[in-house]
Parts: structure tokens; sequence; C-alpha cells
């Protein structure tokens, strides 16, 4: 069975400060340890799931979250969850991995990186041609691969990238598209870290996130651990940034991009790319090929996430808002792909995002992984 490198990244590909997102160790017989990201920046610790329902729920529950190492944990998840039964022979291990997919992708809808992994383990499951432990160690060294790739991925995307950043000028973010968010070094943030390793001087502004503060708790945690100079404002003022010329550049990450390029990503990004293009700043993207849906012809078809009520009525478990009155919650927005000056992926940047320059980018992608 697989031990070693393959199953956490290697420290090369994680920027450094920044703690572990995900590690399977052990073997077959190993166990996924997953950072619990609810806690930061207060606490770093980890869970350890044996179970697909544990995954499932540390994805709902945002314990492990961000699109790409979203499709991580659910890769690892699909293989605890027809574990026990891997002995039984081959036609009802894959019923197995049918049921227990199906039931992983109803962790969370809008990131399409938790399908496109689940659907890359249950593939190579239906290809392996041996008895049940075989087709199960292909599903885990599939998941492996999925993990590894990711990383080499955020790499690649932050290469890409770096260069887009303004020497001594400021970069908005929104959320957490960070190291936090994959198994590497992110996507957004990818590229600050490879800027900052080539001794570019920036400045990042980083939105906080409401409501469950991605920007502030995660974003600020990672970057100032890497040593890169941050600064956290509340989600309303970004516009009034971007009008006092303190920004040169926005990058964010993206949950699911549709084949014309409109980009979902969490709630607030679209406001931000409004007020970007009023203020004549640059837009980008960066996400890698697993976040890209071709099925989605327009942001029309992505699901949205609509979550609890009580993250918007309460702060910190205080209840803030008027008794009596409603809430909307929705996860996510979409971001037309109008608005968008381009997209940086692992194969470079997608410019001007069209649905042309994106078929081609897939083509080639999938081309090469079919190679
Ligand atoms: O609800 P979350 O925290 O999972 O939302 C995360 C985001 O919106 C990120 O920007 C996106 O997943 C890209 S992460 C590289």
């Amino acid at each position: 069975m697989t031990t070693g490198f393959e199953e956490a990244t290697p420290s090369l590909l994680r920027p450094r400060g920044v703690p572990e997102t995900i590690a399977w160790r052990g073997g077959a017989d190993g166990r996924l340890t997953i950072l619990d990201q609810t806690l930061l920046p207060h606490a770093v610790r980890h869970v350890v799931c044996d179970t697909a329902e544990q995954v499932w729920e540390a994805i709902r529950s945002l314990r492990v979250r961000g699109a790409p190492l979203i499709g991580v944990a659910a890769a690892y998840g699909l293989c605890l969850g027809v574990r026990p039964r891997r002995d039984a022979a081959r036609g009802a291990l894959l019923a197995d991995v049918r049921r227990v997919a199906e039931y992983l992708s109803s962790a969370r809808p809008t990131a399409v990186n938790l399908l496109w992994a689940l659907r890359r383990v249950q593939a190579r499951a239906e290809q392996e041609p041996g008895a049940g432990c075989e087709v199960w160690r292909a599903m885990l060294a599939e998941a492996h691969a999925i993990l590894h790739e990711d990383a080499l991925a955020c790499r690649r995307i932050g290469e890409h990238g770096a260069g887009l950043v303004p020497e001594g000028g400021g970069v908005l973010t929104h959320c957490n598209a960070g190291a936090l968010a994959t198994a590497g070094y992110g996507t957004a943030l990818a590229l600050l870290y490879v800027a900052h390793e080539r001794g570019r001087r920036f400045r990042v502004f980083a939105d906080e996130t409401r409501p469950l503060l991605q920007g502030a708790r995660l974003t600020a945690f990672e970057l100032s651990a890497a040593g890169i100079d941050t600064t956290v404002l509340c989600d309303g003022a970004a516009a009034a940034l971007l009008a006092s010329g303190r920004v040169q550049m926005v990058v964010v990450g993206a949950d699911r991009i549709a084949a014309n390029g409109d980009t979902a990503n969490k709630i607030g990004t679209y406001a931000v790319a409004l007020a970007a293009r009023a203020h004549g700043v640059p837009f980008y993207v960066a996400a890698p090929r697993s976040t890209f849906d071709p099925q989605a012809p327009t942001g029309a078809e992505i699901p949205i996430e609509q979550r609890d009520a009580r993250e918007v009525r309460e702060v910190a478990g205080g209840v803030v808002a008027a008794p009596g009155a409603g809430c909307f919650n929705p996860a996510f927005d979409v971001t037309p792909a109008g608005l968008v000056d381009g997209i940086v992926t692992e194969a470079g940047v997608l410019k001007p995002v069209t649905a042309a320059n994106i078929a081609k980018f897939l083509a080639e992608q999938d081309l090469q992984r079919s190679a």
C-alpha cells in the first residue's frame, strides 16, 4: 500500500508557517487528518476521520473548506466510506462506491471540485478490473493523486500569476483562497506567496468576509504567518478602499466557473468586482481545472448554497439581529464573466475570459490527463 510523501503535501509545496490542511496517515488502514478551520485563528487543532459520515460533517460544517480542499477531502471520504466492504465482490463494491459518492456529493452544492473529485475516484474504481480489495487500493491511490496534483496546480497558478502582483501596490482579496483552502499554496493567495518569495513588495487588503469571517480569521492568519503585510477591512469598506487608489489589483478564488466564465465565489465577491470595474482596478480569478464546470453553460446554472440563518443572526454566538427579522444567507454569488479581467490557471492566464478560451484550456488539460 502506498505510504510516504504521496499521503501528505510535500513541504516545498506549502507556504512556510501555514499548518497542513489535510493528510492521510497510515497506509491501507490509515485515517484522514483534517485541520479544523472553524477554530482558527485561536487554535490549531486537527480532527481525525474514519468514516464518510465524519468527512461529510467536516465539509458541511466548514471544518474543511475551500473548493479544492473540499474535493480532496471528499476523495478520501469515498475511500473511507467503502473501506469496511473492500473485500466484497467487485460488483457489490462498485454499487457501494456509487451510493457513498452520492451521499458525499450532498455535503455542499456549489464547489464543483467536490463532484469532480468524487467522479475521478469513482471512474478509477470502475476502470480497475481486479477484485474488491484491488479496486479499493486503486481508489486510495487516486485520492492521493488528487491531493498531490492540487498542490502542484496551486504552485503553478502562483508562478503564472505572480507577475500580475503590483510592485509597491495594494492587492484586495475576498474570503480565503489560500493554503488553507487547498492542499498547497492556494489559488488567489498563491500569486501573493510566489511574488513575496521573489522579493516583490506589496500590501494585501483582506475583506473580513461576513458571515463566517474567512478573510479575517483565515486569510489574515495565513498571510501574516508567511510574513506578508496584511490589513483586514469590513466588507462594506471595499468600495471606498478601491475608490481611494490604494489597490491596483483584486484577486479572488472560485467555487465553480461556468463554460462562459461566469464565476461563483464567496458571497460579496460580485460587489467587489462591480466596485473594481467602476474604479478601473483589474479583477482576477485564480482557479485550477477542477473548479471549471463545462456542464454549466452560464452562472445561472450554478447551484448556490443557502446556509443557516443563525450565521447572519448571530456574531460569535451572540444574537445581533432584531427579533422577528428574516435572514438572507446565500454562501456564494456569481460574478459575470464580463467583470473578470483574467483567470489564472495552472496552464497560464486565460485572457480575455471567453467561452472559446475556456473550452481550449479544458480540452488541453483533459488531453494531458488522459495521455
Ligand atoms: O464557504 P467556503 O469557506 O468554503 O468558501 C470558500 C471560497 O469561496 C473560496 O474563495 C473558494 O472556495 C476558492 S478556494 C481556493
